[in-house]
């Protein structure tokens, strides 16, 4: 008789950021799938990998999937393109037996909209540095120019809640005044700031958030059908992070 692993019962999606950005992934796939069994998890310890070197991003990010990993995770989902572009195909071998979704920038979509032959892209720099960027870029650009702005700035104003749109400005105009026609959201903090973004680019600029098609890709490939349990985790300051959930998931 065929013995069945623990993973083999095991619903648990474990979705995990740096910190709070991927809530963003998060709410989508809580709200199309009630009976899904998260557990999110935030790294708060090491928020932000931006500004940090591939290798360490790889490391920090094997320990957090080993954690999710512990915890029964059948599915990983990297809502994060640091993380994504430092160690997802790392995992996928590190755990062959695991469901991994990572994110990468949406330069397709992106390029496919743009008219303007133009487009740019807010991340972070070790995505911007990475060899998953450079890939996509040779992959989906074609003609299209694609302009970045690394902007850890941004990631900070998300995690600590204090939005100053002149800085937001500071970050986005230099991009749409290049002509740019979609802007892509890079870093999935900066879905939280999508409704700023849009009142400095105006309506002739698309901005583009992976989120909802990151989730759906969750959707095709993870168990939905667990007890709807949603668990909270993060490596920083407990009591920050309550008050974060409540102010980003209402
Ligand atoms: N939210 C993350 C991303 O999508 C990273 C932010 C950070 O920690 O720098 O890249």
């Amino acid at each position: 008789m065929r013995r069945a692993s623990v993973l083999e019962w095991s619903t648990v999606i474990g979705i995990f950021d740096s910190g709070v950005g991927g809530l963003t992934v998060w709410r989508h796939v809580s709200d199309a799938a009630p009976q899904a069994d998260l557990w999110y998890l935030a790294d708060q310890a090491n928020v932000p990998y931006g500004p940090r070197p591939l290798d360490e991003v790889r490391s920090i990010v094997t320990e957090v999937t080993d954690r999710l990993v512990m915890l029964g995770a059948s599915t990983v989902v990297m809502a994060c393109h640091t993380a994504s572009a430092a160690a997802l195909e790392e995992m996928r071998q590190r755990h062959p037996h695991l469901s991994f979704v990572g994110l990468e920038p949406a330069i397709k979509p992106a390029t496919e909209w743009t008219e303007t032959g133009r487009v740019g892209v807010l991340a972070t720099s070790t995505t911007l540095d990475g060899p998953l960027y450079a890939r996509v870029v040779e992959r989906y650009a074609g003609d299209v120019e694609v302009i970045t702005r690394p902007a850890p700035e941004l990631v900070t104003m998300v995690e600590t809640g204090e939005i100053d749109p002149g800085t937001i400005e500071d970050a986005v105009m230099p991009l749409v005044d290049t002509g740019i026609d979609a802007l892509v959201l890079g870093c999935t903090h900066f879905g939280f700031l999508a409704d700023h973004i849009a009142a400095i680019t105006g309506s002739d600029v698309r901005i583009i958030d992976p989120a909802p098609a990151v989730a759906a890709q969750v959707l095709r490939v993870a168990d939905l059908e667990g007890s709807g349990t949603r668990n909270f985790e993060t490596t920083g300051d407990q009591l920050t992070f309550v008050t974060q959930l409540e102010r980003l998931l209402h």
